[in-house]
C-alpha cells in the first residue's frame, strides 16, 4: 500500500476554518457518561457552552449570551463548539487565572485528534501535567457517541472518527 498521493479528509467537526455550523457543533454529550462524570468530580454547576434542548446543568450559557463572553464561576462543564477549540481553552486560562472568584473546577471534553494545532500547542501542551499545573489531560477509551435532536441511538456506530480527551483544570 503507497501514501503517496493520499490526502486526508477532516470529518466536519474538526474544521475550524468553515466556522460554526450547528448540525455539527450542536451535539450533546451522552448522560451516561456525563452522569460518571459527575460521579467522580460533584455536581457541575454551570454549563457554558449549551442550547436549551441539550444544557447539562440548571445554570448554562447559550450561543446568544455567549459563554465566551461571560464569567465562569463554580464547577464548570464545558463541551464547546468543536469548530472553535481554540477560543474556548484560552478562555477556560483566563478564567482559571482570574485574580477573583476563579471556578473551583473546569472539565473540557475536546477532540483527541489535534495536538499538532496551534491552539492545542500553545495552551495545552506546555503546561498539562506538569508539577504545579492546575491542568491535567486524560485521553478516553473508545469513540463517543453524542446526542443530536431527534436521534435514537442505534446498537453500534453512529461515531465521529475521532476519540476525545478531558482536560481538568483542578487544584486537586
Ligand atoms: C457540543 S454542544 C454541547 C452541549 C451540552 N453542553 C452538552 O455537553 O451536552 C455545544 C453547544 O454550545 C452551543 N454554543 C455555540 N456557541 C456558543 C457560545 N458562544 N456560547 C455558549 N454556547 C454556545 C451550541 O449551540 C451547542 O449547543
Amino acid at each position: 500500500m503507497s501514501l503517496v498521493g493520499f490526502k486526508a479528509g477532516n470529518h466536519p467537526q474538526q474544521t475550524e476554518r468553515r466556522g460554526a455550523r450547528d448540525d455539527v457543533d450542536d451535539r450533546g454529550t451522552d448522560q451516561t457518561f456525563f452522569d460518571s462524570l459527575e460521579e467522580r468530580f460533584g455536581k457541575f454547576t454551570l454549563d457554558v457552552a449549551a442550547a436549551p434542548h441539550n444544557a447539562k446543568c440548571e445554570r448554562f450559557y447559550t450561543r446568544e449570551n455567549d459563554g465566551l463572553a461571560m464569567p465562569w464561576k463554580g464547577r464548570v462543564w464545558c463541551n464547546p463548539p468543536y469548530s472553535d477549540c481554540g477560543a474556548w481553552v484560552r478562555k477556560a486560562w483566563e478564567e482559571w487565572d482570574a485574580d477573583e472568584y476563579p471556578p473551583a473546577l473546569i472539565v473540557m471534553l475536546l477532540p483527541a485528534n489535534r495536538v499538532e494545532q496551534g491552539w492545542w500547542q500553545d495552551f495545552v501542551e506546555p503546561c498539562r501535567d506538569r508539577p504545579g499545573s492546575p491542568l491535567s489531560v486524560e485521553f478516553l477509551r473508545g469513540r463517543m457517541r453524542f446526542d443530536r435532536p431527534g436521534w435514537t441511538p442505534g446498537p453500534k456506530g453512529d461515531r465521529p472518527p475521532f476519540g476525545c480527551c478531558l482536560l481538568i483544570w483542578s487544584d486537586q
